[in-house]
């Protein structure tokens, strides 16, 4: 089972990378290749809509995107941390998230299949400094288009309200906690026992 987990703050060791390192924690309990990617450390760019692959089924744009698409393609899980800008994902993970146009021209322009027959699953570990009843609601609707437009499917996610300064997440252990439960849960029991929020509104 190959799982790659992608960090979307561009905080080094902020929340949302402890929360994500306590996921990873628990995946080590079973047996599970993890590949962590840091995207605040690659060089790539959103979409600019060439309009290539609608006809190539690839993305022309050569960036490390490039890799980070056959990392996509052989994984079973796409975990993505983000922490909540302004009522969504961050920047960077909205770049990475349009990148998988490519993707979507590929299955719904050209009619083709996962390369690998792969239907990988997505999950979701996010925070935010409010309460707000709405915080996630973006993020989790944008997934949903994301694993679809990569053959897969949204499993959900963990999401956490309240959470601000750097580190401040380590005042809440039973977060962390979960998190690392969580992960060993998807390493070692199938899916109807991992405990996570489905919701649309988490
Ligand atoms: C540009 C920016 C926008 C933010 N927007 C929101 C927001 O809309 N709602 C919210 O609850 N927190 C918001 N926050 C707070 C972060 O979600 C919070 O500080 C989080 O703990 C940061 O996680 P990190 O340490 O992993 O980067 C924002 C922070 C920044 C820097």
């Amino acid at each position: 089972m190959k799982i790659l987990a992608i960090h979307g703050s561009p905080r080094d060791s902020g929340n949302t990378e402890l929360l994500l390192n306590a996921f990873i924690e628990g995946l080590r309990e079973g047996k599970v290749e993890i590949e962590k990617i840091k995207l605040y450390q690659l060089k790539f760019s959103p979409c600019i809509e060439c309009g290539e692959c609608d006809h190539l089924g690839e993305c022309v744009l050569q960036d490390d995107m490039t890799w980070l698409y056959d990392k996509y393609l052989d994984a079973d899980f796409l975990v993505v941390a983000t922490p909540i800008f302004f009522y969504s994902h961050t920047s960077m993970v909205q770049a990475f998230f349009e990148r998988f146009q490519a993707f979507w021209a590929r299955k719904y322009k050209l009619n083709l299949p996962h390369p690998y027959g792969k239907t990988p699953k997505g999950i979701l570990l996010s925070l935010g400094a409010t309460k707000g009843k709405k915080l996630f609601e973006s993020l989790v609707r944008t997934f949903k288009f994301v694993m679809d437009a990569g053959w897969g499917t949204y499993a959900g996610g963990l999401f956490f309200r309240g959470i601000d300064k750097k580190g401040e997440i380590l005042n809440y252990p039973e977060i962390l906690e979960k998190a690392k439960t969580l992960g060993k849960e998807v390493a070692t029991l199938p899916e109807d026992k991992w405990s996570l929020d489905k919701s649309s509104t988490p």
